[in-house]
């Protein structure tokens, strides 16, 4: 971690980030380059990081947040090590994945969408993932988990640290 922010937040951030932004200072056109270097660097785009970001390159917050939430490669939350995806398309819900889901949530204390407090595992819900023959399917970093079951959930989640 590098120097700390001088515009009364609590953030810190790398020498790298510094640099981007002592570079790009009062220059809207470094936006991109500066926020995929936080998002990088962090995992996602804290909070005080994009406000420093804003006053830096002098760009208005509220762009500065339309650029962190139209682009995908961007979160506003922090990400878990392990990324679990569960189809929830037709063909995985009605062979059984609601039942899946559920016990992810049961077994993570979390809802779909959050990452747990250790940051082990951050859950989400997509649609149809184009391998409804092997129903319902669960991907934990891509890798493919086929005719999950919510018995087979603690087994499979345990091979993740
Ligand atoms: S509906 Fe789940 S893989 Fe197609």
């Amino acid at each position: 971690m590098g120097a700390e922010c001088n515009c009364n937040c609590q953030a810190d951030s790398s020498k790298k980030i510094d640099e981007l932004l002592s570079q790009y200072r009062g220059n809207p056109n470094g936006l991109i380059v500066v926020l995929a270097a936080i998002q990088q660097d962090n995992g996602y785009l804290p909070k005080d990081l994009m406000i420093r970001v804003a006053e830096e390159l002098n760009v208005p917050l509220t762009d500065v947040y339309g650029v962190a939430t139209f682009y995908t490669a961007f979160t506003l939350r922090p990400r878990g090590r392990n990324s679990i995806n569960l189809c929830l398309g037709t063909a995985c819900y009605v062979k059984g994945a609601p039942e899946v889901h559920d016990a992810i949530e049961k077994e993570l204390k979390i809802k779909a969408g959050d990452t747990t407090e250790d940051r082990r595992f951050t859950f989400d819900v997509v649609r149809c993932l184009g391998a409804c023959g092997i129903a319902p399917v669960m991907t934990v970093n891509g890798e493919v988990h086929p005719r999950m079951t919510a018995e087979k959930v603690s087994e499979v989640l345990s091979k993740y640290e």
